[in-house]
């Protein structure tokens, strides 16, 4: 596909995207009021939106219908979003500009800014449990139910938050992180929920047990070098290209992929990591071209 034809389908999709979490957002009315408004403003930001984005790709490659899709894919940003607004406050990052705007603490006050992120969390099932309005056989909720177990488990412990822990932990740490550390806290703390977003976008179009499993190792390849990724960015980057902040792992003394491996070794993870994932994907037979050229895509962008 050629570059500019791949642009185009990207910014049309990631439109799209964004029309569909727009419309599964809650009306800011009643005295919860304010925490509906710091909801709103977290995820209406702007963002990549690459996971919902992963979702449906993944879905159409396995033959979806995309019938069930649309309330999981506002979830999966939903959950996304709620993990960044966390991941910002004071006792985390403490970082105050994020997709190009200040970070909802910063603007709401931290009481607001946990509030925002439990919100967007609890709102991401309210929304993804729609999707059972929409079944209407046996298979379908077999489906749903299977998608949404997925998600849960790929968010929590033994997902994103057992990612986020080792990560705040290992600030404190004075030993250089082992490998088997680092690459455990970059499959959780972001791999999982590229996980989730494809693993779901799967399951939801009847994909078995052993194509999920691919699936899987495909999205923790894509999710590890996406990190890594973000990594080199926090030192190399543009912070208005980014909308977040360049330098924040340094003035949190994070140890990273770049402080622990160096930079070279850093951009060459991620071109192999790309690699493996499109290698998985090129083993199945159906084929997604769109997807292949957003994973290779991935391993250059600046944002
Ligand atoms: C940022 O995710 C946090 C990481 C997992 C590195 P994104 O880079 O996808 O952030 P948005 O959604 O585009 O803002
Ligand atoms: C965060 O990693 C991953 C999450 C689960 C939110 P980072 O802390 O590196 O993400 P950024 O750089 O703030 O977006
Ligand atoms: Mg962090
Ligand atoms: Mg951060
Ligand atoms: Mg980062």
């Amino acid at each position: 596909m050629e570059e500019k034809a791949f642009r185009r389908l990207l910014e049309d999709k990631t439109a799209e995207a964004e029309v569909i979490i727009k419309s599964f957002l809650p009306e800011e009315t009643g005295y919860q009021r304010t925490v509906i408004e710091a909801l709103n403003y977290s995820i209406l930001a702007g963002g990549k939106r690459l996971r919902p984005i992963l979702m449906k790709e993944t879905c159409k490659m396995f033959g979806g219908d995309e019938r069930f899709i649309e309330p999981f894919m506002a979830a999966i940003e939903m959950i996304h979003t709620y993990s960044l607004v966390h991941d910002d406050l004071p006792a985390m990052d403490n970082d105050e500009y994020r997709r190009g705007r200040e970070t909802t603490w910063k603007l709401y006050g931290d009481g607001m800014g946990v509030l925002a992120g439990d919100a967007l969390l609890n709102y991401a099932f309210e929304t993804a449990f729609e999707a059972f309005k929409l079944a209407d056989c046996e298979e379908d909720y077999r489906r749903i139910s299977w998608a949404l177990a997925f998600m849960a488990r790929k968010a929590g412990i033994y997902g994103m938050i057992g990612g986020q822990t080792a990560d705040v932990e290992a600030e404190k740490m004075n030993e250089t992180l082992t490998t088997e550390r680092l690459l455990f806290i970059h499959e959780h703390k972001t791999a999982a929920l590229i996980q989730a977003s494809m693993a779901a976008g799967a399951i939801l179009a009847g994909a078995s047990k052993a194509q999920v499993d691919d699936i899987c190792r495909c999205a923790y390849n894509i999710g590890v070098a996406f990190q890594i990724q973000d990594d080199i960015l926090d030192v190399t980057g543009d912070s208005m290209e980014m909308g977040k902040a360049v330098g924040s792992d340094e003035s949190n003394n994070k140890q990273t992929y770049v402080t622990v491996n160096g930079l070279d070794n850093s951009y060459r993870a991620v071109e192999k990591m790309s690699e493996e994932a499109v290698r998985i994907l090129d083993s199945f037979d159906m084929e997604n071209e769109f997807l292949r050229e957003l994973i290779l895509m991935l391993v250059h962008r600046r944002r």
